[in-house]
């Protein structure tokens, strides 16, 4: 679209209750603060400036979107006087002059840039003001939209409804596009004289009407302008996501053999053909190539999986584990910020961290690489087709070079050379017929 877009993304609200110390716009969904799942969603509807209006703490959220590489212009309501007054607080912005203002609210982070995209379509067609509706069994609480002849003509706050306006059912989402041409004139004639005494930013319509300005409804699905206040509606609003998202991902050709259990992250990539079994859950930071499987009761969060890897399952990988295409980490495997070697196997019970581990690997059940001495962590690292037995220690610093072998139960604090074997261990002893003495002792001292 070559039109221009300003999002003003109003966050100043106080959450109070969520019952929390946070911001309710910094509360997660998939491990995305709401606020950022809204900036999202303009961004990938065209909006190349993005403002965000806070309130008490909002320095935290600045701070979080800008950590996240978002631009976001950040402006300060200091008093909370109504919806339509915080869009003012951006006015610095508005100014500034755009084709499009499309005003979001923060705790609504269901939104789809799909439906922002037609709203600004609605705006390029002619309309001054789109507004976002949708249709419900529960209306209470919601603005309803008053519509006559198809044209909408007000929005009446629940509070300030009269009792056959309650009965409407078409209510405002919250969502308006604006023309940037018009924005602030209507902003500007706002008024608090209503129930609440607050500048309500749904008073633009009839202002809008009065102007004959062009005003129109566009409706949306009621789960997609779901408003988040209590944690409850939070946890409604994960679960909604993570439906949408894993349908996405089996429609890409994903398979999940009980998808109600696979938890995903807002950036989770899983490639075709791969498999996800029951009860795994991704926090965030992970790619998973093609043809991959992921068994039962895997933890991964911060990993990249190359193609055709296994994983799993009850394994956990961390944040920095990468593991090449082929590879394998079996049950009751951690790795953390190591690096796993084409077709590379940790089959059983295995700690791998801070770690190169090289192609062909095969690293014995059992194996821990000692790399935090108390004060500081160190690099362990393992040559291509090196064998590592069973039950082996490797403490870091300590390098395993090309094909060498450790012998199992090894406890290893100094490097190998290539090809070479390592035992690392007690020699054993084998005491012949001892056993019958120490059972013939044992029988006398018994009496
Ligand atoms: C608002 C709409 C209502 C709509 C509903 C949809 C108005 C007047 N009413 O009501 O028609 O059906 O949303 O969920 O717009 N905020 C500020 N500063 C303020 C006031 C609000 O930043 O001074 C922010 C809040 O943080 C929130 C958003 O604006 O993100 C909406 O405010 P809220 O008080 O939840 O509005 P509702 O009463 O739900
Ligand atoms: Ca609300």
């Amino acid at each position: 679209m070559a039109r221009t877009c300003l999002t003003v993304v109003l966050a100043a609200g106080d959450g109070t209750r969520m019952v929390s110390d946070k911001p309710k716009a910094l509360h997660p969904v998939a491990g995305l603060p709401m606020v950022a799942h809204v900036a999202a969603a303009a961004i990938a509807a065209g909006g190349e400036a993005c403002a965000v209006v806070v309130g008490k703490g909002g320095k935290e959220i600045g701070e979080h979107l800008a950590d996240r590489g978002d631009k976001v212009d950040l402006f300060e309501q200091a008093e909370r006087l109504g919806t339509g007054h915080a869009v003012l607080a951006a006015r610095g912005a508005i100014e500034r002059g755009y084709d499009d203002v499309l005003v979001l609210f923060a705790d609504t982070p269901l939104l789809r840039p799909a439906t922002l995209v037609r709203m600004r379509e609605q705006l390029a067609a002619g309309a001054d003001v789109a507004v976002l509706g949708f249709e419900t069994d529960r209306p209470d609480g919601y603005g309803r939209l008053i519509v006559t002849d198809g044209a909408l003509q007000a929005i009446r706050e629940h509070r300030d409804a009269s009792a056959a306006e309650r009965a409407i059912t078409l209510c405002n989402g919250g969502i308006m596009a604006l023309s940037g041409a018009h924005a602030l004139t209507l902003l500007d004639a706002l008024s608090n004289d209503n129930a609440k005494g607050e500048y309500y930013l749904t008073d633009i319509v009839e202002i809008a009407q009065s102007r004959k300005l062009k005003v129109v409804a566009h409706k949306a699905e009621e789960t997609e302008i779901l408003g988040i206040n209590t944690r409850a509606q939070l946890a409604q609003a994960e679960a909604i996501w993570q439906a949408r998202r894993r349908g996405e991902l089996m429609d890409a050709g994903v398979s999940m053999v009980a998808p109600e259990t696979v938890f995903l992250a807002h950036d989770t990539q899983i490639g075709r053909d791969t498999v996800i079994e029951p009860h795994v859950v991704f926090g965030p930071s992970v790619h998973i190539g093609s043809r991959a499987t992921v068994k039962a009761f895997s933890h991964v969060e911060g990993a990249w999986i190359g193609d055709d890897c296994a994983i799993g399952p009850f394994a956990r990988l961390r944040p920095g584990a990468i593991l090449a295409s082929g590879s394998k980490a079996g049950n009751f495997v951690e790795i953390k910020n190591a690096t796993i070697g084409a077709g590379a196997k940790v089959n059983h019970l295995a700690y791998i961290g801070d770690a190169e581990i090289g192609e062909a690997v095969n690293v014995g059940a059992g194996t821990i690489t000692c790399n935090y001495d108390g004060f500081a962590k160190h690099r362990t690292s393992v040559g291509a087709a090196a064998f590592i037995g069973s039950n082996s220690s490797l403490v870091a610093p300590v390098e395993i070079g090309r094909g060498a072998y450790v012998a199992s139960g090894s406890v290893i604090t100094e490097d190998v050379p290539a090809g070479t074997l390592a035992i690392g261990r007690g020699r054993q002893v084998n005491k012949d017929g001892r056993v019958a003495k120490m059972r013939e002792r044992a029988s006398k001292t018994k009496s």
